[in-house]
């Protein structure tokens, strides 16, 4: 069995994450999306509706799970036996942080980390420019799927 792990905030998920894990979905036997639980940073949506946006969205991939953790990721795929970790960069400053990362994860535990180029089409896009344009008026539509875009206009015009 194949296993690797697509890591992140997911507050909330985007096309760009979602196009990502879709591939990886085609080429692992097993993709696990694992959301962090990070006590210091404020988010929009609680992490279990993180996971239940995500397992909503995930639905067509059969090999996709959700789970959640906290601590290091490298122990985090310790436990669940996953040898790797799946990474999108979008543009080479993305690269560059995402290096260090790699190698300090593979330095503490051997845990690989694959680099996947994200679709052009999404390679402007975080979490946190779409909570600011969905904030303020903006249009998100064919940015986020079409769950998160109605979550997100509820949750931030009330
Ligand atoms: O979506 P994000 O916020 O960019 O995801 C970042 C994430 C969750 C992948 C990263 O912060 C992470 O792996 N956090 C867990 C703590 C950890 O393992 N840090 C790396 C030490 S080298």
């Amino acid at each position: 069995m194949r296993r690797v792990v697509c890591p992140g905030s997911f507050d909330p998920i985007t096309n760009g994450h979602l196009d990502i894990i879709g591939r990886a979905a085609r080429l692992y036997d097993e993709v696990t999306v694992a959301v962090l639980i990070n006590v210091e940073k404020s988010s929009l949506f609680t992490v279990d509706e993180r996971i239940e946006i995500l397992q909503t969205v995930t639905k067509e991939y059969p090999n996709v799970k959700v789970q959640k953790f906290h601590g290091l990721l490298v122990d985090f795929c310790r436990q669940n036996d996953i040898p790797a970790i799946v990474k999108g960069i979008r543009v080479v400053s993305d690269f560059d942080y995402e290096l260090q990362m790699a190698q300090l994860n593979y330095r503490l535990s051997g845990v690989e980390t694959l680099f996947m180029p994200t679709n052009p089409e999404y390679s402007f896009l975080s979490s946190s420019r779409v909570k600011e344009i969905a904030r303020y008026g903006g249009d998100v539509s064919g940015l986020v799927p079409d769950l998160v875009h109605t979550l997100l206009i509820e949750r931030l015009r009330g």
